[in-house]
């Protein structure tokens, strides 16, 4: 019999300053939540006041992880080290792989007053942590949508469903990374690879996630926008919403168990490996 996945722990982010200053709401490394093995870092971006943004995230590096960027509204310019630059426009996502290392910049701009947005580190295993950096920026309209047999509009970025494959692929942590926009009345059910974490992120009005347990008077946990809910082992999920637009971001992907040793923009297993890349970016020797 398949298994349910249940809600285990629900977060709510908290205000962090970034980059030149840029004010965001960060659920994954937080003092409450340091790492969610493979998944480093999750910051939700975006304001009507472009005050809080921008300033932006100027020239900086990264080694050993992946960035990946999904844009809701706005736009971000961006260049790096490897002579990408351009513009980042709405709903259009962004994967990048450091590898060795990269240095690159990143500009939210605001179209039609509006901004917002969101990133997503995922370690990289030792054995690829110095592979060659690589970048793959997927638009709009290569991101594939589908309706659900529940009503659920969903977007796929990475993973597939129904045999419908999502627009980044070839990432080592073997992501799922979905947007899902169930409207009142509707419901969503997926299958997530036992194994792999698995969390959600609420951004947009309110709905349910069934927790069958026979135990429990209770069947369903209610949550609204804005908090990360992270889910137990398992085979699948299943979201509802009764009476509002329920919308959220379903991430998963393979755990490393790996060591880390983490200095801002460099995630490596070693702190030794961390030394050496802050010496590598003092001579010069960062890019490879
Ligand atoms: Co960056």
């Amino acid at each position: 019999m398949k298994k349910l996945r249940k809600v285990i722990e629900i977060i709510d982010p908290v205000y962090v300053m970034e980059g030149a200053g840029v004010r965001l709401k960060r659920s994954i490394a937080t003092q409450k939540l340091d790492y969610l093995d493979p998944f480093l870092l999750f910051d939700h971006f975006g304001s009507d006041d472009p005050e809080d943004y921008i300033a932006g995230f100027p020239m900086h590096p990264h080694r050993g992880i992946e960035t990946v960027t999904y844009l809701l509204d706005g736009r971000v310019k961006h260049k790096d080290s490897m002579g990408n630059q351009g513009i980042l426009e709405k709903d259009a996502v962004q994967w990048m792989t450091s590898g060795s290392g990269i240095i690159h910049e990143e500009m939210p701009r605001p179209y039609n007053g509006k901004m917002e947005g969101f990133q997503l580190w995922v370690n990289l295993p030792a054995t690829l942590k110095m592979t060659t950096p690589h970048y793959q920026e997927v638009k709009s309209s290569q991101v594939p949508e589908i309706n659900s047999e529940g009503g659920a509009i969903v977007k796929i970025i990475a993973g597939e469903i129904r045999g419908v494959k999502g627009a980044v692929t070839e990432i080592f942590a073997d992501p799922m990374y979905l947007d899902v926009n169930i409207h009142a009345g509707s419901s969503f059910e997926q299958p997530i690879k036992p194994g792999h974490t698995a969390f959600a992120y609420i951004f947009q009005g309110e709905g349910t996630f069934e927790d069958l347990d026979p135990k429990s008077e209770e069947k369903e946990t209610i949550v609204q926008a804005t908090k990360l809910v992270i889910f137990g082992d398992g085979d699948y999920i299943k979201a509802e919403s009764k009476k509002t637009r329920f919308r959220f971001l379903l991430i998963s992907g393979k755990p490393l168990n790996e060591p880390i040793a983490r200095y801002g923009p460099f995630v490596m297993n070693t702190t030794d490996e961390i030394e050496q890349a802050i010496k590598d970016l003092q001579n010069h020797e960062f890019v490879k």
